[in-house]
């Protein structure tokens, strides 16, 4: 099965429990089976943006320049009820080619695919806990859907016909406005975040 193999750097605001910042390394992520075996390098890896900033990120970049699917997994604790983004995928003049914002406050996630954005409310989006999060997309049907702590959304149309195209920035931590830039601190991810795993395909949820 294709994995998607990433370059990561961090800001040294944010850090990384454990290994030192400020360190590139080079991850593969691997899924050995969709469900039973463990990605190889981020499982248990966890971040902490320990407060709110426009300068504590952790970015990743990968040489794949086509996504016709994506699946996005990765755990969150934060204290925030404001609106957040805990991870936003640009590409050239596609700020939000995929992103995942999450509100407490409002009891929302929406995710954007390719600069449409749609709204999933009600799946019981709190402070002060560990949050799975899952999401899929694939550019055929155009549906996406989240599951949060492994309940599943409704199924929702977003964006079909086209991949994701182009040089691929990932930011953990921040809202990409552009494609590597234009953090705001209001819409920053504040917190822990551990598991972050992507693929480029939809995976089905055990
Ligand atoms: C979309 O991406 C897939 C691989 O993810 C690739 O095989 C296909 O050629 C791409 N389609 C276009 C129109 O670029």
């Amino acid at each position: 099965m294709r994995g998607l193999s990433f370059i990561m750097s961090m800001s040294s605001r944010s850090s990384e429990t454990l290994l030192p910042g400020n360190m590139a390394l080079l991850l593969l992520l691997v899924m050995l089976t969709a469900c039973a075996a463990l990605p190889q390098d981020m499982s248990g890896k966890m971040f902490t943006f320990p407060q709110e900033s426009k300068t504590a990120y952790v970015r990743l970049t990968t040489p794949r320049q086509s996504l016709s699917a994506v699946t996005l997994c990765l755990r969150t604790f934060t204290d925030l009820d404001r609106g957040h983004a805990p991870f936003s995928l640009a590409t050239p003049g596609v700020a939000n080619a995929f992103v995942i914002f999450g509100s407490a406050k409002d009891n929302e996630v929406t995710m954007s695919v390719r600069n449409k954005e749609v709204r999933f409310r009600e799946l019981g989006y709190k402070t002060n806990t560990w949050h799975s999060f899952c999401s899929t997309w694939d550019s055929g049907s155009g549906v996406g859907q989240i599951w949060l702590d492994g309940k599943p959304s409704s199924r929702k149309y977003i964006n079909s016909g086209s991949n994701i195209t182009g040089l691929i920035n990932i930011v953990l931590g921040q809202d990409q406005d552009e494609h590597g830039g234009r953090f705001n601190a209001k819409q920053s991810f504040v917190g822990m975040m551990s598991d972050v795993h992507m693929w480029d395909y939809t995976l089905s949820p055990c």
